[in-house]
C-alpha cells in the first residue's frame, strides 16, 4: 500500500474518532465509541494498524510514527471527554455549535489581563504624571553608595545589617573561600528601597527635579499576610527653590484623593528617616479612621550635599509608599502573598 494512502486513512480516522467522542451523549455512548475506535480486537484503529503491514518497507518508519501519534491523539481525546468537568462540557457544546452552525455568535475568548500590581503601577504613573512628575528608573542590584551612603545612612547604621539586606555573595564566597576582610561597605545588594533612585536622578540633573520611580525592592522578611521578601514601592522627589512641608502635604493629598476617588485628608506623624529632616509617617483618612500610607519628609541637607546640590539654594520633598499596600487597600485584599502565587482564580478578580 502506498504511504500517502495509509496516512490519509489515519487522518480520516483521527477526525472521525475525535468528533464521535465529542458528540457522544452520555457515559454509555462514550464507552461504545471507545470500543468502536480503540477496541483491542476489532476497533477501527486496530484495523488500520493491520494495513501497516502492507506499507512499503522503506516507508514503514514514517507510517509507524504517524500511527503512534494518531493513536495517542485518539486516546487523549477520549480521556479529555471522559474526565471533562461540567464547565468544560459546556464550553465544548458551544464550540461544537459554532462548528456546525456558522450563524451562531462566536464564543468569547477568555482574555487575560494585567496583574493587579501592574495595573496599580500604571495608575500611579498616570496620576503622578498629571501632577507633573516624570518617570525615573534605577537598577535593582545597587551599590552601597546609592542604597545607603548618599542617603545619609552611614556604615555603622543598623539598616545596613547583613541580616536585613540581600547582599550579593563576594567572589571569595562564590569560590568557597573563607570570607576575607572585605568591609561590608563595598558589596552590592538587592536594593532595599526605591530611595536609591533619588540619588541617581540628582546626580544626573540640576534642580528643579520632579520625579517618581516605581519598582521592586527586596528585604529578607519571612512571608506573612503583610510581608513578602520582594515588594514594590513608589518613590517621589521634588527639589526646587522654596519647596515646603505644605507642598508635601498637597502633593500627597492630591495623589491619594485621585487614587481613591474620594476627598481624603492627610495627617503627618513625626518619624525618623536618615534621608529626610523632618521626617513623617503619612496617614490618610479612610472610612472615618486613619490608615498608614508610608514615609515622607523634607530631603536632608546631607543628601542634597552628597549629590552636589546647595541646601541653601534648594529644598526638596520626598515620599516612599508601598504599592502592594495601596493595591490591597483599594481592593480589600488581606494577604500580600496572594499576589505572588500566580493563582489565576485570584488574579482574575481584579
Ligand atoms: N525609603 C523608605 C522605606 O523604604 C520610605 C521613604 C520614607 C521614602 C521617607 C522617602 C521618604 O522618600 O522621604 O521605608
Amino acid at each position: 500500500m502506498a504511504l500517502a494512502e495509509f496516512l490519509a486513512e489515519l487522518d480520516e480516522l483521527a477526525c472521525e474518532a475525535v468528533a464521535a467522542f465529542e458528540t457522544a451523549g452520555d457515559a454509555d455512548a462514550l464507552e461504545a465509541v471507545r470500543i468502536k475506535f480503540l477496541g483491542a480486537k476489532s476497533g477501527r484503529l486496530r484495523a488500520v494498524q493491520k494495513g501497516l503491514a502492507k506499507v512499503d518497507k522503506a516507508d514503514k518508519p514514517t507510517a509507524g510514527k504517524r500511527f503512534n501519534e494518531v493513536k495517542k491523539e485518539i486516546e487523549e481525546a477520549f480521556a479529555r471527554i471522559k474526565f471533562a468537568t461540567a464547565e468544560d462540557k459546556l464550553h465544548l457544546q458551544e464550540e461544537i455549535a459554532v462548528r456546525l452552525d456558522p450563524t451562531v455568535p462566536g464564543v468569547r475568548p477568555r482574555l487575560g489581563h494585567l496583574h493587579p500590581i501592574t495595573q496599580t503601577i500604571e495608575e500611579l504613573k498616570d496620576i503622578m504624571g498629571r501632577l507633573g512628575f516624570t518617570l525615573a528608573e534605577g537598577p535593582e542590584v545597587e551599590d552601597q553608595w546609592h542604597n545607603f551612603e548618599a542617603l545619609n545612612i552611614p556604615a555603622d547604621h543598623p539598616a545596613r545589617d547583613p541580616l536585613d539586606n540581600f547582599y550579593m555573595a563576594t567572589a571569595e564566597k562564590v569560590a568557597g573561600k573563607s570570607p576575607s576582610q572585605t568591609p561590608p561597605t563595598t558589596g552590592r545588594l538587592l536594593r532595599s528601597q526605591t530611595s536609591t533612585v533619588q540619588i541617581r536622578v540628582m546626580e544626573q540633573l540640576r534642580p528643579p527635579v520632579r520625579i517618581i520611580s516605581l519598582g521592586r525592592v527586596y528585604r529578607p522578611d519571612t512571608a506573612d499576610a503583610t510581608h513578602y521578601p520582594m515588594f514594590h514601592q513608589i518613590e517621589g522627589l521634588l527639589v526646587d527653590r522654596r519647596v515646603t512641608m505644605a507642598d508635601l502635604k498637597s502633593v500627597l493629598r492630591l495623589f491619594a484623593s485621585s487614587f481613591f476617588e474620594d476627598d481624603v485628608h492627610i495627617r503627618f506623624r513625626p518619624s525618623f528617616f536618615p534621608f529626610t529632616e523632618p521626617s513623617v509617617e503619612v496617614d490618610m483618612s479612610w472610612h472615618g479612621g486613619w490608615i498608614e500610607m508610608g514615609g515622607a519628609g523634607m530631603v536632608d541637607p546631607n543628601v542634597l550635599r552628597a549629590v552636589g546640590y546647595d541646601p541653601e539654594e534648594v529644598t526638596g520633598l520626598a515620599f516612599g509608599l508601598g504599592i502592594e499596600r495601596i493595591c490591597m487597600r483599594r481592593h480589600g485584599i488581606t494577604d500580600i502573598r496572594e499576589f505572588y502565587k500566580n493563582d489565576v482564580r485570584f488574579l482574575h478578580q481584579f
